[in-house]
């Protein structure tokens, strides 16, 4: 598996740009030259479910963040394409680190994870010297290699309730999140002040009025949403824990208060059943996190095609990062998450 020793077209702007601006015959098949591409390259694709819903129907495996990490650290391909956010494809790196892992967009961050800048943060624990720093994956690498221990949205009340009761903890970078695990572990937790622009936009008061309308629909949360909106939920839960909720649950209308792409995967499993995104505060499209929407079906295309651009990682890097990680996947395997 290797890109053509030709100069790669368009190359020179990668660092400006982010991806590869290169023009794309518009009767290309894209879905057929994708699928060509992971046989010829032994690659896969991995979406998360905040991905446009083509993306997700070519790729091999659609998850949140923590089947993602579990799948990027068991997959033997030797080319993962990570169509989610820089932080995700980090993680899969940290993880596979003698697999190559390009993305389609390397400009797709995450607000959270820019929030916590690791300097800034390191600053920070001096303060805490005997606390266990557990951090939401959705951070930097750097913040990483300052973490005992990982945890996503789908195992953080485990982690927390992995560690000693006599243990502080610092919790970083999402305070919603870090709320949410106060209450639910009962643990008081150091929190650092970041927040998801997805997840902190939606309407109170527009939910309220939705409630109304459709007085049997129940609203689902992520818990990254803010604490009025977790409040009047009837169920909180990671990516996956939602899509998993609304098919057991016998409820045929749901209001879904999270990022507005996992709706494909929730009409495609329950096709008889309702969903309506939660409105954000103003009328932007704002329940659409513009991170995630910047990969499209060209530019997923071409990283595979090109082989660029590919996450890079200094090694002491990733071997300090890694063991925040695998601490993780063990507490989660432990307690039977997949
Ligand atoms: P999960 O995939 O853990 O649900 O997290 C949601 C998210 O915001 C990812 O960026
Ligand atoms: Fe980051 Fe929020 Fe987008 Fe997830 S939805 S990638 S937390 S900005």
């Amino acid at each position: 598996m290797t890109h053509s020793s030709q100069p790669i077209p368009g190359l020179s702007q990668l660092a400006e740009k982010g991806y590869l601006e290169i023009d794309i015959d518009p009767t290309l098949d894209l879905e057929a030259e994708i699928q060509r591409l992971k046989r010829e390259k032994n690659a896969v694709v991995l979406a998360h479910y905040y991905q446009e819903s083509e993306i997700q129907d070519v790729a091999d495996f659609v998850g949140d963040s923590l089947q993602l990490s579990q799948e990027a650290a068991r997959t033997k391909a030797d080319m993962i394409a990570f169509a989610g956010v820089h932080f995700m494809a980090e993680t899969a790196k940290i993880l596979s680190p003698e697999k190559k892992v390009v993305v389609p967009d390397l400009k797709a961050g995450c607000s959270l994870a820019d929030s916590c800048p690791a300097p800034v943060f390191s600053k920070f624990l001096e303060k805490y010297p005997d606390h266990v720093v557990v951090s939401y994956v959705n951070c930097t690498a750097a913040l990483k290699t300052m973490t005992d221990i990982c945890c996503t949205s789908s195992n953080a009340a485990h982690i927390i309730r992995s560690i000693p009761p006599e243990k502080g903890i610092v919790f970083a970078p999402d305070k919603n999140l870090g709320a949410y695990l106060e209450k639910v572990t009962g643990r008081s937790l150091v929190k650092w002040d970041g927040v998801c622009i997805v997840h902190e936009i939606f309407s109170i008061e527009k939910i309220t009025a939705l409630k109304v309308r459709y007085p049997d629909a129940k609203l689902i949360a992520h818990p990254e949403c803010e604490e009025p909106v977790l409040r009047i939920a009837d169920f909180i839960g990671s990516t996956s824990g939602l899509l998993q909720f609304v098919q057991r649950d016998p409820a045929t209308e749901f209001i879904v208060a999270t990022e507005s792409g996992i709706l494909h995967q929730m009409q495609l499993k329950c096709p008889g059943k309702t969903f309506i995104p939660a409105p954000p505060e103003n009328t932007c499209a704002c329940n659409e996190c513009p991170f995630m929407k910047l990969n499209t079906m060209e530019k997923l295309y071409l990283c595979m095609k090109y082989e660029q651009p590919e996450i890079l990682l200094p090694a002491d890097v990733i071997a300090k990062a890694r063991a925040s990680i695998d601490r993780m996947l063990e507490i989660s395997a432990a307690v039977g998450l997949k």
